[in-house]
């Protein structure tokens, strides 16, 4: 069983090994998308309602976790790649993305005054989301990067 499974590792070629690689840390990636999403939408409808649940432990420091797993997969998707994501303009919009997500985020859970602007970031939030999926899916910028 072990000399079968040593014997099929290393009769694939490096470039075999590096992919079946790039290919596990894309599932983390995509993952780490869906627990973050998931995450976010929690968060919110849990702070608009005054839930308790928001002050435990495990609300604060889970979406550190998910993000930090997302943005480690994306750089090593990116190492590997060998391209600089600032000229390679589908990453440079998904970048982009991210950033304003990232500040609709913090409209929607902390900075937005009234509970109407925090809902109306919160549903930003998720489609500027969408459109990042969008944009990875395709690898097409359609918007920021598209001229
Ligand atoms: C909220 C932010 C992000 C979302 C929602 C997201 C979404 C996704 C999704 C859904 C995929 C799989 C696409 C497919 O195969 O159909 C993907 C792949 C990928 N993402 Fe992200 N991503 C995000 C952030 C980033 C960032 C910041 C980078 C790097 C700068 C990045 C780099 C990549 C790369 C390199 C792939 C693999 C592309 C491939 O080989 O098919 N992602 N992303």
């Amino acid at each position: 069983m072990f000399a079968q499974l040593k014997s099929m590792l290393f009769s694939q070629s490096d470039k075999q090994i590096t992919m079946t690689f790039y290919e596990i840390v894309k599932y983390i990636h995509v993952t780490a998308i869906i627990l973050s999403v998931s995450g976010f939408i929690t968060r919110v409808v849990l702070k608009l309602n005054n839930s308790p649940y928001q002050t435990k432990y495990w609300f604060k420091k889970l979406p550190h976790i998910v993000d930090t797993l997302l943005l480690a997969s994306a750089l090593t998707m990116v190492y590997i790649m060998g391209v600089n994501p600032l000229t390679t303009f589908w990453l440079a919009e998904k970048i982009t993305g991210l950033i304003i997500y990232i500040l609709l985020g913090m409209v929607a859970l902390r900075w937005g005054k009234t509970k109407q602007i925090k809902e109306i970031a919160a549903v930003l939030a998720v489609i500027v989301f969408s459109y990042i999926v969008y944009v990875a899916h395709y690898k097409t910028p359609a918007v920021v990067f598209s001229y």
